[in-house]
């Protein structure tokens, strides 16, 4: 396995939409696969897409486990998700503050959709479906913006908020975190 580097704001890749992934090539990605998720786990990320590390493919892997970064999120198991298709199952929506390791040092408010349902291939290739709510299902939407070739700068819909990350924690952690709990309360995740 290896790191593999992580392609940052300006960087036009980072804004080009990924390609469908054929099931029969599959097989082949799960070196890269592993890949992704390593590097996700060494830079402490939430989720990880493909595009984000330079590979043009829609796969995006999500993973919170206590994460340092942002400590109000509920735990998500380990994830992979592979062409998946989200689709908002109420028109619901919550103020999430993001992050992303392709920004680096600065995090901004973002609207995103409360409940969703999540239709995807796993790693192997076969169709799951399920729905995800409250911040797992904002971190699902951040992830899948990536295969797009959005990133959550273009979503803030208030400047205002963008802080880096010394000064997020020094004046918005707190207040966010309450709203955070908040959000995790109402909708189990
Ligand atoms: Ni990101």
């Amino acid at each position: 396995m290896a790191l593999l580097p992580i392609v940052t704001l300006g960087d036009p890749f980072l804004r080009e939409p990924s390609r469908e992934v054929m099931v029969e090539d599959l097989p082949s990605m799960q070196p890269f696969i592993d890949d992704l998720v390593e590097t996700m786990v060494h830079a402490n990320g939430a989720g990880l897409a493909a595009p984000q590390v330079g590979h043009g493919v829609r796969i995006c892997a999500i993973w919170v486990k206590d994460n340092p970064r942002y400590p109000y999120k509920p735990n998500w198991p380990l994830t992979i998700l592979v062409n998946p298709v989200l689709t908002p199952l109420s028109p619901e929506t919550f103020v999430n503050y993001e992050g992303c390791l392709s920004v680096p040092n600065l995090r901004g408010e973002v609207e995103r959709f409360a409940e969703i349902r999540v239709d995807a291939l796993d790693r192997t290739g076969k169709p799951v479906g399920y729905e995800v709510r409250g911040l797992t299902a904002g971190t699902f939407q951040h992830e899948c913006d990536h295969l797009d070739g959005l990133v959550f700068v273009d979503r803030v819909f208030n400047t205002k908020s963008l802080a880096t990350w010394a000064e997020f924690e020094k004046h918005h952690m707190e207040k966010f975190a309450t709203r955070a709990r908040a959000i995790v309360a109402k909708w189990g995740s």
